[in-house]
C-alpha cells in the first residue's frame, strides 16, 4: 500500500518541518493538506496517510479514520509498581543492564517496561515490520514527555524497521540476554484504542519453528512467548506456559542457560 504524508488541517512551521522529514526518512511523497478531511485525502490519493500533527505523528491507513500514534499505554502503570512483579520481567528473569530484543514492537508499551527494568546500563532493542508504525512509535519515543520517569526509558529504544526473523539471523549466538515476542493474537481481544486503526494492517504473520530456532541461537537468558491463553504455540515450540489465572494472554518462556 502506498503512503503519503501531509500536515495538519492548520499547518504550522513546526508540522511543516515534521512532514517534510518524515517524507525525506521513508522516501514517501509530502502532499499539501490543502484543508482536506482524512476521508477526501484516502479518495484522491488512494493511501495511508500520515500526519505530522501538533503533538505527534498520527497514521491514518486506508479507510479508517481514527488515527494510530504514540502512547505509553500500559507502561504508564506497570512501571508505578514494584516491576520486579511485571508477568514479563518476573517470567524472563532480566535484570538492570541486560540487552533485551523485542521482536515485536507494536505500541512499545512492553519494550518500555523491559527499558525500564534494564535502565541505562542495558540496550532494548525493538523490531517492527511495518515501516509506517515503525516510524510513528519510533518518533514518538523519541519525542514524548508527558511521563518523565519514563522519558529515559522510551528514549534508549532503538526501533529496527524490520522483520524480526531477518534481524535475529543477523545477531551473534548468545548475544542478547531476552528475546521476546508477541505477535498479533488471532483470537479477538481488548486492545489498546489507539492500536485497533491499524489492526488489520500490522503484521498479522504467527510464530514459526525458524522464527524460535533463531530467537533461542541469539539468547543467553530466555526466549519469552506473549500469547492468547488458548493458543497452543506454548506447547508446539516447546515454551514453559506460565499459568496466569482469569487473564486472556499467558507467558510462557524458553530457559536458554541450558542449551
Ligand atoms: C500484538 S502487537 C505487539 C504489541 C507490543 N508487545 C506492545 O507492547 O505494544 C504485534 C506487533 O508486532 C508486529 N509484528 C508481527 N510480526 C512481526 C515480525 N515477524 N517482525 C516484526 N514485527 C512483527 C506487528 O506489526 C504488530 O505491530
Amino acid at each position: 500500500m502506498k503512503t503519503i504524508v501531509t500536515t495538519a488541517y492548520r499547518p504550522n512551521e513546526r508540522t511543516d518541518r515534521l512532514a517534510v522529514k518524515t517524507a525525506k526518512d521513508l522516501s514517501i511523497p509530502f502532499v499539501l493538506r490543502k484543508k482536506r478531511s482524512i476521508e477526501k485525502i484516502h479518495a484522491e490519493e488512494c493511501a495511508d496517510v500520515l500526519v505530522a500533527a501538533k503533538e505527534r505523528l498520527e497514521f491514518y491507513p486506508l479507510g479508517k479514520t481514527e488515527p494510530f500514534f504514540f502512547h505509553p499505554n500500559s507502561s504508564a502503570f506497570r512501571t508505578k509498581r514494584p516491576i520486579e512483579e511485571d508477568p514479563l520481567i518476573d517470567v524472563s528473569g532480566l535484570e538492570e543492564g541486560d540487552v533485551f530484543l523485542d521482536c515485536t514492537l507494536g505500541m512499545a508499551s512492553d519494550a518500555i517496561v523491559a527499558s525500564y527494568r534494564v535502565g541505562s546500563r542495558g540496550r532494548v532493542i525493538g523490531c517492527e515490520s511495518h515501516p509506517a508504525m515503525a516510524y510513528v512509535i519510533k518518533q514518538g519515543l523519541q519525542s514524548y514527555e508527558a511521563m518523565p520517569h519514563l522519558t529515559g526509558a522510551m528514549r534508549q529504544i532503538e526501533v529496527m524497521s524490520n522483520n524480526a526473523v531477518d534481524f535475529l539471523k543477523t545477531l551473534e549466538d548468545n548475544s542478547i540476554d531476552v528475546v521476546y515476542m508477541d505477535p498479533m493474537f488471532t483470537e479477538e481481544i481488548s486492545e489498546a484504542s489507539n492500536f485497533k486503526p491499524i489492526r488489520a494492517s500490522a503484521d498479522n504473520g504467527q510464530l514459526s519453528a525458524e522464527w524460535v530456532a533463531e530467537a533461542v541461537r541469539a539468547a543467553r537468558k530466555s526466549v519469552v512467548l506473549k500469547a492468547h491463553f488458548r493458543s497452543s504455540d506454548f506447547e508446539t515450540f516447546g515454551f514453559n506456559r506460565r499459568v496466569r489465572p482469569n487473564t486472556k494472554f499467558h507467558y510462557g518462556a524458553i530457559d536458554c542457560r541450558i542449551k
